[in-house]
């Protein structure tokens, strides 16, 4: 089975001892995943050390960030590469977030260069997609999402594809409390699955594991999850509350 991802994106929430107690209440659950399960925290940059520390007794916990920066290194005042992640012992990051592509304005092209500099210093990206309402309203969000893929990720070869995370993350669902269907999160990620099975065969895009994220709660999660395309959830207010998000990963298939 392809690998089942509970994914917290707790974005800029939380100061550090309040993200300390609330990875502390998570893990003080004692929750036991099976092999092909994994729970992730991407968290603030300077709290990188201290949840990976937090995780790593903990057996399928793990640590990403939220964004790097898609140059090797040099002159960018403020910004972390993907090398200075690796050197923490980061081994996921969050690329092209709605709201890094939004307010930061990243484009598929920058994007294709910094899932590159995360392979290249050993990073999983964990590649968001999704389209906006306007999209979404005028019916034409398979070819926005294809395009998304194609421009980002398809110039990879297989074997790197094969194990790159995929977080399908409608707009109008980010934050907003309206949750994509059950129907329209399976019929997005079976497309999203159909697309990668195009151009890699279906034995490389039954491997990808695609989450769903958008306003993912406690009470929907089991529900999503259930759906034969959907490998897991990325989450962002819930995962700021700690039984929400113990209930999350608990949802697990
Ligand atoms: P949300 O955010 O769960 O608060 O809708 C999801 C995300 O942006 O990753």
């Amino acid at each position: 089975m392809r690998k089942q991802i509970a994914a917290a994106n707790w974005k800029m929430n939380l100061t550090y001892q309040q993200g300390e107690a609330l990875l502390d209440e998570i893990l003080a659950d004692g929750i036991q995943l099976a092999e092909h399960q994994l729970a992730i925290f991407a968290v603030p940059y300077p709290y990188l050390l201290m949840t990976r520390s937090e995780v790593e007794h903990e057996n399928n916990f793990s640590v990403a960030a939220q964004n790097c920066h898609h140059k090797k290194s040099g002159a960018y005042t403020g910004e972390i590469s993907a090398e200075m992640l690796h050197s923490l012992g980061v081994p996921y990051c969050v690329i092209g977030h709605s709201e890094r592509r939004e307010y930061f304005a990243e484009s598929n092209s920058m994007l294709a260069e910094k899932v590159n500099i995360c392979l290249e210093n050993y990073i999983t990206p964990i590649f968001c997609c999704g389209e906006p309402l306007e999209i979404r309203e005028a019916g034409t969000q398979n070819d926005f999402v294809a395009e998304q893929l194609k421009e980002s990720l398809f110039h990879l070869p297989a074997e790197k594809v094969k194990d790159i995370i995929i977080a399908y993350e409608p707009i109008w669902a980010i934050g907003t409390g309206k949750t994509a269907s059950t129907a329209q999160a399976q019929e997005m990620h079976a497309h999203l699955r159909s697309i990668i099975a195009g151009k890699y065969g279906s034995s490389i895009a039954d491997q990808v594991s695609i989450l769903y994220g958008g306003s993912v709660k406690a009470g929907n999660a089991a529900e999503l999850f259930a759906s034969p395309d959907v490998d897991g959830g990325l989450v962002g207010g819930a995962s700021l509350v700690p039984a929400d998000f113990i209930a999350i990963i608990r949802a697990l298939k």
